[in-house]
């Protein structure tokens, strides 16, 4: 992970960018996604990814977040990097609408949970997705049509765990084609390792699997 990365202001109850936040980051600058653009980042944390493509050659950048910590944090961070990002406070697209972006960049909380009830204030909300993990990123497949630009793309990253056949599948239902452009197998983190038990019980993981597969998905309009 780059230094500046884990240099972000990060406070308690703010996503810490990891290994999945690294990789997109990577997809992105390689494949000059934000180059011209207007992004959104849906889901901001500390506000890694808008960074990324504001400093990947964005025309613009829009941060939402559901945590009013992140939302501070990412002005934060975008701040005293001199970077112009937006930074909106919300539910997904809610904030936005009905603007369309270049470019949507996400990555949601994916982790399969105890319940399916989603934590409303505690740090879990960065990574808890109810019972199979896709409580957000359904929303987010089932949205992301409509606020993208005709020829815009979306980056998605989760871990195969939730299923990224699923992902593509949730794509098409709402109008996008999706392919899975980068994967990467990685050690659980704690809160993986924290589930693991759970993980295999439903049958998510292999027995005494412990590391993920992590997976970026492009996706356009189709046709
Ligand atoms: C896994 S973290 C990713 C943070 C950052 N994008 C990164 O890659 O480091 C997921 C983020 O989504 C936010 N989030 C969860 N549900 C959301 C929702 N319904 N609308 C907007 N943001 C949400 C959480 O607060 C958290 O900051």
């Amino acid at each position: 992970m780059g230094f500046d990365l884990m240099m972000m202001l990060c406070p308690p109850g703010v996503y810490r960018a990891q290994d999945d936040t690294a990789m997109l980051t990577e997809v992105m600058h390689r494949g000059g996604y934000a180059v011209g653009r207007h992004v959104l980042d849906v889901g901001t944390g500390s506000g890694a990814l808008a960074l990324a493509a504001s400093r990947g050659g964005a025309a613009s950048v829009t941060a939402v977040d559901l945590s009013w910590r992140s939302v501070l944090a990412t002005w934060s961070n975008c701040r005293v990097r001199n970077a112009a990002v937006t930074v909106r406070r919300g539910d997904l697209f809610a904030p936005v609408a009905p603007r369309r972006f270049d470019l949507i960049v996400a990555n949601p909380p994916y982790v399969p949970a105890p319940t399916s009830r989603l934590p409303r204030f505690r740090r879990a909300r960065c990574w808890d997705a109810g019972l199979d993990g896709r409580a957000v990123l359904d929303r987010l497949c089932a949205g992301a049509a409509t606020m993208l630009a005709p020829t815009g793309t979306v980056l998605l990253v989760h871990s195969a765990v939730c299923g990224a056949q699923r992902t593509l599948d949730r794509l098409r239902d709402g109008g996008l084609v999706g392919e899975v452009v980068e994967r990467a197998r990685v050690p659980f983190g704690p809160v993986m390792h924290a589930r693991a038990r759970m993980l295999e019980e439903r049958g998510l993981i292999g027995d005494g699997d412990r590391v993920e597969e992590l997976v970026v998905i492009e996706a356009r309009h189709a046709g």
